[in-house]
């Protein structure tokens, strides 16, 4: 079995401020502390799917900077290949300012790009060996978008199977989408692509058609509390999510890819895959940090065992 996967993408320190409450503009609020995590949807990605199991190439770009070392030590440590990594001098290390509400895990995010703005159609091709080893290639779009659609037309002509996870939101031309197997935009992503406001199960599978029109094999809208609806040319399927508390809901799209793009490289079916995605982004949300919570192989199973038998027992108390 081929369980190697390519992530293509951004790598962030992510800068959080913990707060009784999100600011609205022109609002100062003060906060309870400042934390300094490792970070950006590429590399939690990545993180996902080597904690996972998956032999996981990241490619991508890190700055000129003293948090270069740092990320590269988090890669190392996690076992993400990095040689298709690079330092660029000219700039510094992309970076995530996190406004957390401690009582809801809700945040706000800007990001200052530097790196990442310019991981380029050269770094692709130096990473084909990568992509030619792997079943299965991942991108979102911190990273510019023309390199994206270069990565996603190079990944289908060598037959590598893409998932794009469209954040954050960008137009895309629509020429691209014949050429991806999975796209799993959340809710504001999936109304940029198709115009359809998501507010429920009914809305999403609508979306979900016009994106299977436009030519993907699957579209999976993730809906937070509400899980994740499937759709493709024979299936329309709403798949629950699991109930946690939740501490931070930074990265919990990152851990749904991540564990996605495992389960699909090993073979198992898209719903079984997708509810051991619903899975993976459930745990994510109970720590604080983008990669903290994101699950081993062991957490996952033991995770999804519990809670199979804490739903069979409610059914029988019915
Ligand atoms: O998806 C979460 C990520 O978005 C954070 O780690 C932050 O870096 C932003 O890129």
């Amino acid at each position: 079995m081929n369980t190697s996967i390519t992530v293509i993408g951004s790598i962030h320190i992510d800068f959080y401020v913990r707060l009784p409450k999100l600011p609205v503009p022109g609002e100062t609020v003060l906060g309870y502390d400042f934390i300094m995590k490792p970070g950006g949807k590429g590399a939690n990605q990545a993180v996902a799917t080597a904690r996972l199991g998956a032999h996981t190439y990241m490619v991508g770009r890190i700055g000129n900077d003293i948090f270069a070392e740092k990320l590269l030590d988090n890669f190392a440590k996690n076992s993400v290949d990095t040689e298709y990594v690079s330092i660029d001098k000219t700039t510094h290390t992309g970076t995530a300012f996190i406004l957390l509400d401690k009582k809801t895990g809700e945040n706000m995010i800007a990001v200052a790009p530097g790196a990442d703005a310019h991981v380029s159609k050269e770094d692709v091709e130096k990473a084909i060996p990568a992509i030619k080893e792997s079943e299965i290639i991942l991108l979102q779009l911190e990273i510019p978008v023309d390199t994206v659609i270069y990565a996603i037309k190079k990944a289908s002509k060598l037959g590598r199977k893409v998932i794009l996870n469209p954040a954050p939101a960008t137009i895309l031309p629509e020429e691209i989408f014949r050429h991806i197997y999975v796209i799993t935009p959340n809710r504001v992503e999936a109304e940029l692509l198709t115009g359809v406001k998501v507010k429920n199960i009914e809305d999403a599978i609508k979306a979900g058609k016009l994106l299977v029109n436009k030519g993907v094999k699957y579209a999976i809208i993730t809906m937070g509390d509400k899980g994740s609806v499937i759709v493709s040319k024979d299936i329309a399927k709403h798949i629950p999510a699991y109930k946690v508390e939740i501490i931070d809901t930074t990265g919990a799209g990152d851990a749904f890819n991540g564990a996605l793009a495992v389960f699909l490289a090993e073979g198992y079916d898209i719903v079984e895959a997708c509810k051991r995605a619903n899975a993976a982004a459930a745990i994510q949300i109970t720590k604080l940090g983008a990669q903290e919570g994101l699950p081993t192989r062991k957490e996952l199973e033991s995770f999804i065992k519990t809670h199979e038998v804490r739903r069979k027992n409610a059914k029988n108390k019915q």
